[in-house]
């Protein structure tokens, strides 16, 4: 049995931590920190979990105690640098929901992030934890940087087509959607349910913060052409979908595109192989990431969705605790027997 910390478990991700956290068989007792409303019951932040989770006091990020077996940190960006290098000093394990360590490069955070990474040492240390492609570095390690929502469900409908078929391609275009909690509960005008309501926008196009981190680890499985990526924001709560077309310099049977896809996913518990383009409302509220192929002359269309929440942010870290302490990556994720 472990204790866990939760900073910033006031927030969207952090609710669907606390939910899991609540409920899992390995977790003792959990502590959450926060900003605002430090000193706030939680029932009070979340009044809709009466019955489900335990009421505590929330307490402050300044006065962080350091007793945890394990902290997830759940931050706005620029803010887990204050904790990540003092909890591994410490020896306590982190794994952080947020971008702050995803990149390899330092250079790279004064490019899309715009601050002077201050504890780059660190890049190197950490796993980055897509995890449904199979890392053993995962196993027994301190710090993971778990994966962006738009990330995970690029990466993972791209990742066992790159393994096989990266010098066939002449570019790749993921064109992805996502509610509105993708971007947090702070509020912001263009979020206000006026402007969103029977609306749709791309967003930060050519700016997404998102784009180098895909490109950094698809470059990991032999990307080496062109990588489009455009994200649009969609007037519903939750949810993310994906459409990723393949140019390719010779035609490959969607059969056997298929066949490779259902191998490499053969031992996930979490990818869902599709006959058909998947529907978002199949993976809302769950950790699963379905997935569709189509094949036809030169092009593959690769369809994929996530719930941004759980497989974008709490319910892949949660696998990722799962695996870092060698326990079935399903436990406390699915309501079956088995986990
Ligand atoms: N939303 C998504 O779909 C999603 C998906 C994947 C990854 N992420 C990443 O996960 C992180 C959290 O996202 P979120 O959507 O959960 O954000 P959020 O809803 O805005 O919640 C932010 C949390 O951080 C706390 N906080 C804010 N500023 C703080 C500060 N200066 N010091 C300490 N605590 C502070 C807030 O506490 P108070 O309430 O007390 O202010 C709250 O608990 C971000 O890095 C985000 O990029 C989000």
């Amino acid at each position: 049995m472990i204790s866990v910390g939760i900073i910033g478990g006031t927030g969207y991700t952090g609710k669907y931590l606390l939910e899991f956290i609540q409920k899992h068989e390995n977790v003792s007792e959990y502590t959450i920190y926060a900003n605002n409303s430090a000193g706030s019951q939680l029932l009070d932040i979340f009044p809709e979990l009466l019955g489900v989770i335990e009421n505590q006091t929330i307490k402050s990020v300044d006065n962080l105690s350091y007793s945890h077996d394990l902290y997830f940190i759940s931050l706005p960006h620029g803010e887990s640098l204050k904790y990540v290098p003092l909890l591994l000093e410490k020896a306590i394990k982190v794994i952080d929901l947020g971008g702050d360590y995803r990149l390899d490069s330092e250079k790279l955070y004064k490019e899309w992030y715009q601050f002077d990474h201050t504890s780059a040492d660190l890049l190197a240390t950490k796993v980055y934890g897509l995890a449904d492609i199979n890392n053993e570095k995962t196993l027994n390690s301190e710090f993971i940087a778990n994966p962006g929502c738009y990330p995970t469900s690029i990466q993972l409908a791209l990742i066992p087509f790159l393994r096989f078929y990266a010098n066939k391609i002449i570019s790749i275009s993921s064109v992805s959607y996502s509610g509105a909690s993708g971007a947090g509960k702070s509020p912001k005008t263009e979020l206000l349910l006026s402007e969103l309501d029977g609306n749709v926008k791309a967003y930060n196009v050519n700016k997404h913060r998102h784009q180098p981190e895909i490109e950094q680890e698809l470059k990991k499985y032999g990307m080496n052409s062109p990588f489009a990526f455009t994200t649009h924001l969609l007037p519903i709560a939750r949810g993310i979908y994906s459409t990723s077309t393949i140019h390719l310099n010779s035609e490959i049977s969607e059969e056997e595109i298929s066949e490779k896809y259902l191998t490499e996913y053969a031992n996930s518990k979490f990818v869902r192989m599709r006959n058909v383009p998947p529907e978002l409302k199949w993976v809302v509220n769950t950790n699963f990431c379905d997935i569709n192929i189509s094949a036809k002359n030169k092009t593959v269309i690769i369809t994929s969705t996530i719930d941004n929440l759980i497989k974008g942010a709490s319910g892949q870290a949660i696998q990722n605790m799962n695996k870092m302490f060698g326990w079935n990556e399903t436990l406390g994720l699915l309501n079956t027997k088995n986990n």
